[in-house]
């Protein structure tokens, strides 16, 4: 049972009384009846890729885990419709690629998408690199089938574009991180396949700059941006050494990968190239790459891509998905580094992520190296960062969810009348609390 019980991050290993593997809604159904009957917890799991330590169970032994990992059909996929409808265990490339063959594009995007699920993608409310011009999973979301806590099945698989009968219980289940019920299925919308990229990869010299190049970006390039994806030089510096990479650009303090897609090639080489020069011409970046082809794309794509699998290998991981908004991302990215560097100064500070978004992942790597020698824990860093976060009006949690990490911090941050209508949701829906107790909510 081991891979069922450990997070990706290897940061939390629990017990199970035992995983199950149901390969059929009825067959989930049947599961959730049986153990609303005997009081046992299940702790829903789809590619087991989630930061947040949401999918795995406690270490009593008494939860159940319940995989959606045979849950695999694609049951219908619709270009006129521009919709997918599929179950639960496809995993998010698979999708894209289900999509790709109907002349679609799903545009969910990150670098766990070989793994992670739909389900777990909706569970989650997952954004990626694309979300800046997408949205993530919610937004995508146009009907769910979920079994609820009780083995009771609700089929809310609508594919309709609009739909305002009620309130939007689908968009309950976006997000709840497994508490409410098991998505067995979902309908999500697909857009208009590009047939147009260009992808650069680009290299400035501060932390102002960072926050300018965006705005110039914006301004030049507004609907082709695909994805603005900013990585530190300490992170470029650390993927090509653990992943043995090369950099396409003079190293520098901090990167931005640029992706634009449109409907046609024509010009949009140029109209990259032209808002580069610009952007070279005012200071604002210092070198640029721009990918000649699809192997040069991907190589680009990986620097930014790996930066968790080269952290994973560097050392202790402590991530900190924050988002602030846009403007301030700048003075984001000065005020950690500076207070970092005063309160923990042998730590590496490696953020990276969706700048379009704001959400900048300001994580953290105790150094294997380090070994038992004296550190700031955890909680010390993250109130360093959490409290800057706060200062400039951001979120502790952008896009990976509360799980299991966060639920002190959501207790804390958000307003009792915000936990009190979170906590009626989660009595209606699960009046046992039988649906992954303690996540999402600190268990009373
Ligand atoms: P799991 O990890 O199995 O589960 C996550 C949560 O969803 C748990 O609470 C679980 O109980 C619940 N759940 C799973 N399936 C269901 C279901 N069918 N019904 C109800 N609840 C369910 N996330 C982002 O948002 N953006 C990123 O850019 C991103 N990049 C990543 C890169 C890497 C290298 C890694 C390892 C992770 C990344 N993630 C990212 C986090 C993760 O991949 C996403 O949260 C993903 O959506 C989780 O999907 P999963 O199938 O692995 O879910
Ligand atoms: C990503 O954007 O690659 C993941 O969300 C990040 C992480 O490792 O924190
Ligand atoms: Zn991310």
């Amino acid at each position: 049972m081991a891979g069922y019980v450990t997070d990706w991050r290897d940061l939390y290993r629990g017990r199970a009384r035992c995983v199950l593997r149901p390969a059929s809604v009825a067959e989930f159904a049947d599961v959730m009846a049986y153990c609303h009957v005997h009081g046992i917890a299940v702790v829903p799991q789809g590619g087991n890729t989630g930061l947040a330590g949401a999918a795995v169970p406690d270490g009593s032994g008494q939860q159940v885990v319940v995989s959606t990992t045979r849950l695999r059909q694609i049951r219908s996929v619709d270009a006129v419709d521009m919709s997918i409808v599929a179950e639960a265990g496809i995993t998010i490339a698979e999708l894209q690629s289900a999509a790709g063959d109907a002349g679609a594009l799903f545009p969910l995007s990150f670098a766990a998408e070989g793994s992670a699920t739909l389900g777990g993608a909706v569970a989650t409310n997952a954004g990626g690199t694309a979300a800046v011009r997408y949205g993530s999973a919610r937004d995508l979301l146009l009907g769910v089938e979920v079994v609820l806590a009780d083995g009771r099945v609700w089929n809310g698989l609508r594919t309709l574009h609009k739909d305002n009968a009620g309130y939007a219980l689908r968009h309950l289940f976006a997000g709840s991180e497994g508490t409410l019920g098991i998505v067995t299925a979902a309908a999500m919308r697909l857009v208009p396949r590009p047939a147009g990229r260009a992808v650069a990869f680009t290299a400035l010299a501060d932390e102002a700059a960072v926050g300018a190049f965006w705005a110039l970006l914006r301004a030049r390039c507004a609907g082709a941006i695909r994805a603005a994806e900013y990585i530190s030089g300490h992170g470029l510096a650390l993927v090509m050494h653990e992943m043995g990479l090369r950099a396409p650009v003079a190293r520098a303090a901090h990167h931005v990968l640029v992706e634009l897609n449109a409907a046609s090639a024509d010009g949009l080489c140029d109209l990259l190239e032209g808002v580069l020069a610009e952007a070279l011409e005012q200071g604002i970046i210092t070198d640029a790459a721009v990918a000649q082809n699809e192997d040069q794309c991907a190589a680009f794509w990986r620097l930014r891509e790996d930066q968790t699998e080269a952290q994973k290998r560097a050392g202790v991981n402590y991530k900190h998905d924050i988002a602030v908004p846009i403007s301030r991302v700048g003075e984001l990215l000065a005020r950690c580094r500076a207070a970092l560097a005063q309160r923990c100064p042998d730590l590496l500070v490696l953020p990276f992520g969706h700048l379009g978004d704001g959400n900048i992942h300001m994580n953290v790597v105790r150094p294997a190296a380090l070994g038992a020698a004296p550190h700031p824990e955890e909680g010390e860093v993250a109130g360093v960062v959490h409290d800057i976060v706060a200062a400039l009006g951001g979120t502790f949690s952008a896009e990976h969810g509360i799980g299991r990490t966060k639920t002190d911090l959501l207790e804390t941050l958000r307003p009792a009348v915000e936990l009190d209508l979170m906590r009626r949701i989660k009595a209606a829906l699960d009046p046992a609390g039988l649906m992954n107790p303690g996540k999402v909510l600190r268990q009373e």
